[in-house]
């Protein structure tokens, strides 16, 4: 049984003072005491990762970027190598997020790339895969995340894989507990076939999308619910605290 992930993902938010602030009162809250109710993990914009870091020094809040590039250096203007962000102080690093593959255009190929330079760095991906709310209409839920997490997983390593129904972030809308059961036992049974059984029943498989403190109980008790990925409500430090808390140990 893997202790939950709880992992913030902060996106394009918060300022120098609102981070530091942010990060502060998140440390503060999770203490010593919330050590032991799951992991916990923040991924802040770039820029703002080494004052975040400093900020939770001696907490038990890992801190972990929001994307990468593929490659380790070089000529990529604009971009940040997994590298980076190891020799940064991050432990994690979200690949393949909706809002990348939709703005950026990036492919399960980038996506398994990138997912490959995080493990050659030394840190953990969360791969995220998720359909949109006219390919659940249509029935095609299960074959595009199936097709999703076959074109994005990388060969072998520690990763996190997180479902995300692309409609649910940042709506308030949530999938049921028993799609998310469904969609979870899938993605562990793919998991299975493509790693073997003893491997995958180590391996986390997050929730994202409107998780909140009010709902985030009956989700994570949802069976092969390994965690969440929390977008709004983790840049508020008593709703990430309240949503740990009713972390539990990963079925
Ligand atoms: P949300 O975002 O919690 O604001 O819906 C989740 C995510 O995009 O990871």
């Amino acid at each position: 049984m893997a202790r939950q992930l709880i992992a913030g993902n902060w996106k394009m938010n918060t300022m120098p003072d609102s981070a530091k602030a942010l990060a502060g009162a998140l440390a503060a809250r999770v203490g010593a005491d919330g050590a032991g109710l799951c992991d916990w993990l923040v991924c802040p914009p770039f820029p703002l990762i080494p004052l975040v870091a400093e900020a939770l020094a001696g907490s038990a809040i890992a801190v972990g970027g929001q994307d990468c590039h593929d490659a380790e250096a070089g000529a990529h203007t604009g971009d940040t190598s997994a590298a980076l962000l190891a020799g940064l102080g991050c432990r994690y690093v979200i690949v393949g997020h909706s809002e990348r593959r939709a703005d950026h255009g990036e492919s399960d190929a980038q996506v398994r790339a990138k997912a490959q330079a995080v493990i050659a760095a030394g840190l953990v991906p969360i791969i995220c895969v998720g359909e949109t709310r006219a390919e659940r209409d249509d029935g095609r839920a299960g074959a595009v995340i199936e097709s999703q997490l076959r074109g994005s997983l990388p060969d072998d390593g520690e990763m996190v894989v997180a479902y995300e129904p692309v409609w649910a972030i940042g709506t308030g809308l949530t999938a049921t507990p028993e799609d998310v059961r469904d969609v979870h036992a899938s993605i562990h049974r793919l998991l299975g076939d493509t790693f073997g059984p003893e491997k995958a029943a180590t391996m986390r498989i997050l929730y994202g999308g409107s998780v909140k403190a009010d709902n985030a109980a009956e989700l994570l008790a949802t069976a092969h619910v390994g965690g969440a990925l929390v977008g709004g409500a983790s840049l508020d430090a008593e709703a990430f605290w309240a949503i740990g808390s009713a972390a539990c140990a990963a079925p």
